[in-house]
């Protein structure tokens, strides 16, 4: 019988999703042999506290092999794969540059530091030789960076549009189809495993900046960092605009958005709108239907259409199955050797033009307290009309809280520059209590 070739692991980072890789690695290691050709290994667990891995990995990983020590971690000999699962920046930054120095492939779920250091970290990865991949840094067990790297590499990507966030989709969906409040499905999230360590990077819309970031550096061809994400928060959200969203046909959603603003052209520099947001998204499009800790990117390409990536987005076994999909990749050998070979990768791209906030455009749903006195709706429409927003439906409830009574306003497109205008206009107008709120409406592309 001939000799399986064994290839040695490490792994960094042993909390949700860590066991999860763990987990699969130890149950299904002869259906990753047989479709390999190659035995893999889990060498060494580096980790903060190594008891409390030990602990949780009993009977699955020898606890002598679980080390909070990184030297001892990285002189573990013949172990030329290093998974990172921890997240973050800081000191998980150095290790990551550290197993690319040695000459070692990374598999990383780290989508904050590709999204602010791809670049460089991909330069670094190729000056040793070695490669690195990244499916679970978004859409958890959803294939959408294999989709954009390798599936849709014929195409020109026109707009992508993404449900990129788990703990966001889950606690919407838990206060639009069960009006809990917002604090007790956050709670929920986090107890379910899919809530960042602080969940403010979840629920501020910068975990799905940083996911953004990574998918239009692929799918347009550009070098992006999460800073060029322009992005808006569920936390600050009235349950009341939740209701009559949802009266007018509409799912509030915290949707990730990336389209390109020229056709593609190879004498001038990328434009792109870039940005994540709450918006109200049609009960008849299929993104609406996307619900709990599900997430999906819909991405237009030139040739296909519409295409729908939709699954787990968060969770353990889900991001497990990225992380180890891409490890099967890499020690079977075809990964690294598109690595080295094709261009397809930040550090290859030129840098991307972003669209100025102010110019960005989109319906918009606005909702306000209006006086109910004669004359108010006509005030109203000419603010709107004088900056050149041209009014789609209006929505008066009848029952007035004191002299105001709510009312809403959707409007065809129009720039967020515009917007501003008439929400300053309309909150100095006199005729409203208090300010305006303002969320979009997804216009998708046709096609
Ligand atoms: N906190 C992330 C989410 C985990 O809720 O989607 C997956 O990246």
């Amino acid at each position: 019988v001939a000799q399986v070739p064994v290839i040695g692991v490490g792994l960094i980072g042993c909390g949700t999703v860590g066991s999860g890789v763990v987990e699969l690695l130890t149950t299904m290691q002869e259906l990753y042999t047989r479709r390999t050709g190659k035995l893999i290994q889990l060498k060494r667990i580096l980790v903060r506290d190594s008891a409390k891995a030990a602990k949780s990995l009993t009977g699955r990983f020898p606890s002598d092999q679980i080390t909070n020590n990184p030297e001892a971690f990285f002189a573990t000999p013949d172990m030329p794969i290093v998974i990172e699962v921890a997240g973050g920046k800081g000191v998980v930054a150095d290790y990551v540059k550290k197993a690319l120095t040695l000459r070692k492939h990374v598999i990383t779920a780290n989508k904050s530091l590709l999204a602010a250091e791809g670049s460089e970290l991909f330069a670094l990865a190729r000056q040793n030789n070695v490669s690195i991949a990244f499916e679970a840094s978004c859409g958890g067990g959803i294939p959408i960076m294999t989709a954009l790297q390798f599936g849709l590499m014929s195409n020109s990507i026109q707009a992508v549009y993404g449900i990129l966030n788990g703990t966001c989709n889950y606690i919407l969906t838990e206060m639009v189809q069960k009006g809990k409040p917002y604090a007790v499905a956050l709670k929920e999230a986090q107890e379910a495993g899919f809530a960042e360590a602080d969940p403010t990077l979840d629920v501020s819309g910068r975990d799905a900046a940083q996911k953004l970031a990574v998918v239009a550096s692929l799918a347009f061809g550009v070098d992006v960092t999460d800073s060029q994400v322009w992005s808006e928060g569920i936390d600050t959200l009235d349950s009341a605009d939740i209701k009559f969203g949802s009266e007018l046909g509409y799912t509030i959603k915290l949707l990730a958005i990336g389209e390109r603003l020229d056709p593609p052209t190879a004498d001038k520099p990328t434009r792109l709108s870039l940005r994540v947001h709450p918006t109200f998204v049609h009960n008849s499009l299929a993104l609406a239907k996307v619900n709990s800790s599900f997430n999906a990117l819909s991405v237009y390409g030139h040739a296909t259409g519409q295409t729908l990536y939709y699954g787990r987005g968060a969770g353990r076994l889900p991001t497990a199955s990225a992380v180890v999909s891409d490890l099967l990749n890499v020690a079977s050998g075809w990964y690294p050797s598109a690595f080295s070979t094709m261009r397809l990768w930040c550090d290859h791209h030129e840098p991307v033009q972003t669209l100025d906030r102010a110019q960005l455009i989109s319906r918009y749903y606005l909702r306000m307290f209006a006086k109910d006195v004669p004359g108010v709706m006509g005030r109203l429409s000419t603010i709107l009309g004088d900056a050149g927003i041209s009014i789609s439906s209006i929505l008066q409830h009848e029952i007035a809280i004191g002299q105001y009574v709510p009312l809403v306003v959707t409007t065809h497109q129009a720039s967020q520059g515009q917007i501003r205008q008439a929400v300053t206009n309309m909150e100095s107008s006199g005729v409203i209590d208090g300010k305006v709120t303002s969320i979009r409406i997804l216009d998708l592309p046709q096609g």
